[in-house]
């Protein structure tokens, strides 16, 4: 289960994802340190240079440094954004469909990948709809305000899925920041993404695309839970 409401559960993208973001500030910052110095010490030098004209060494510095960083910034950057693309070979295909206002979730085994256990073969496709919660009914559960719903879509935790994500109506946006997932939901077509959970837990989200007058009141709520778990649920459904 959740240890507290905002778990990060990424998989093993979200490591290099935040290393990258450590390193950008770690360049930014000594930019800003080099630059507020250099400022300083203008600012505050004796020496006037009425008649300097140029320095071709230091300026063909100041061109191939900065250049240096971007390419240093570049690459990583580039890694990571194959890697966000990537969706290796999932073991259930997870799609998500927006609505005005509330989501439709579908799971289905990915028949092209060998199933875990023998019972989950017989398992193809099952389908929820999951609306925000009634308010009071939440009040008095002690749930999150705006952000319980009626039906938790339930997904293995520790396994490689596949997202769907599209709209039958107008723009969504399917946001669950805590599995450094964002993708628009958009009518006529479909979003794919690799999405994996690195441990058993509840994760929230909201529709994060103004989509009309109930744009804050469709909620998204993803239960992880074992895999073996899962597949009896799915059988239970069945
Ligand atoms: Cu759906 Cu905002």
């Amino acid at each position: 289960g959740s240890r507290y409401f905002g778990d990060i559960v990424h998989g093993e993208l979200g490591k290099d994802l935040f290393r990258y973001h450590g390193f950008v500030m770690m360049v930014a910052v000594a930019v800003l340190v080099f630059v507020m110095y250099m400022g300083c010490v203008i600012l505050f030098t004796k020496f006037s240079y009425r008649h300097f004209l140029n320095r071709q060494r230091l300026e063909f510095w100041w061109t191939i440094v900065p250049m240096l960083m971007l390419v240093g910034l570049w690459f990583p950057s580039m890694i990571n954004l194959y890697y966000m693309e990537e969706v290796k070979r999932p073991r259930w295909n997870f799609k998500a469909i927006g609505k005005q206002w509330y989501w439709s979730y579908e799971f289905c085994r990915n028949l092209d990948t060998p199933s875990s256990s023998e019972s989950a073969e017989s398992i193809s496709c099952y389908t929820i709809d999951s609306y925000m919660e009634d308010q009071q009914e939440t009040f008095s559960k002690g749930g999150y305000r705006l952000l319980d719903v009626d039906n938790r879509m339930v997904a293995p935790a520790d396994v490689q899925m596949t997202a769907f994500v599209s709209s039958s109506d107008v723009l969504h946006s399917f946001a669950l920041p805590k599995l450094l997932i964002k993708v628009d939901a958009i009518p006529g077509r479909i979003n794919r993404l690799p999405m994996k959970a690195s441990q058993c837990s509840i994760i929230y989200g909201q529709c994060s695309e103004i989509c009309g007058v109930n744009h804050s009141f469709m909620p998204i709520v993803i239960e992880f839970i074992p895999e073996k778990y899962f597949v009896m649920w799915l059988e239970a459904l069945n």
